[in-house]
């Protein structure tokens, strides 16, 4: 070893993408956390964001009315896998960004390219800022956030397959229903102008729709190390 330097892994970054329903989430975290790495929930970030424009009574359809005030929230996110964080302003967000007013407006504000600017920055110097590497899960992060980034993985999964998942986590809600509001999610997502959902050329796909979370996270730790291996 040169110069009595520890031998450690060497800092990896990690982009995962792909639409909701694929597992992206669990298996981003349980990588992370397998692999000592850092972990960034960037849907949470626009989650955030919109959670604020809804709480200061921001209209939802007056776009430069969401871009004036994109830079206005103070928005923090933890990066520990075990333990994921996000506050707005101070004020712990964790909770109110799943609501079902949240998700249904954050294809909108997300949309807006002053509110990809300010978040796409945010991620960039969380990113440089990850000593051990880090995993950061979202829509545009192989294409846009991190072009550079080790390994890019682009999760997909059948419409039948996450509309199941989606429905099994909010308990009550209907497969049917859930399927639509999928669908018109990720239409909005995929066909905006600024850095929608779109896989990277150079990105691993994996279709988890009759993969176990289990398997997926096995599949997402061996591209990892052996990238890291060099291989
Ligand atoms: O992953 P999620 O469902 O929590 O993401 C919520 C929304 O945020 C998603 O519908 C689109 C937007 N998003 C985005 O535009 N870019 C990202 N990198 C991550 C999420």
């Amino acid at each position: 070893m040169e110069n009595g330097a520890a031998r450690t892994a060497p800092a990896v970054i990690v982009a995962i993408d792909g639409p909701s329903g694929t597992g992206k989430s669990s298996t981003s975290k349980a990588v992370a956390a397998q692999l000592g790495l850092s972990y960034l929930d960037t849907g949470a970030q626009y989650r955030a964001i919109t959670w604020w424009m809804v709480s200061n009574g921001i209209d939802i359809d007056d776009a430069s009315a969401i871009a004036a005030a994109a830079g206005k929230p103070d928005i923090v996110s933890g990066t520990d896998p075990t333990a994921p964080s996000i506050t707005v302003d101070g004020t712990d967000v964790a909770g109110p960004i799943r609501t079902q007013e949240v998700t249904s407006k954050v294809s909108a504000v997300s949309a807006v390219p002053e509110v990809r600017a300010r978040i796409t920055e945010l991620q960039r110097s969380i990113a440089a800022g990850a000593e051990n590497g880090i995993v950061v899960e979202g829509r545009d992060i192989g294409t846009t956030v991190l072009p550079d980034a080790d390994l890019k993985i682009f999760l997909t999964a059948s419409p039948e397959a996450r509309a199941a998942r989606r429905s099994g986590e909010l308990k009550g809600v209907d497969v049917h229903a859930t399927r639509e509001a999928l669908l018109k999610r990720d239409a909005a997502d995929s066909s905006r102008k600024t850095s929608p959902l779109a896989k990277a050329d150079d990105a691993v796909e994996v279709d988890t729709s009759d993969l176990t979370l289990q398997q997926v996270i096995e599949c997402v730790v061996t591209l990892v190390e052996e990238k890291r291996a060099g291989k």
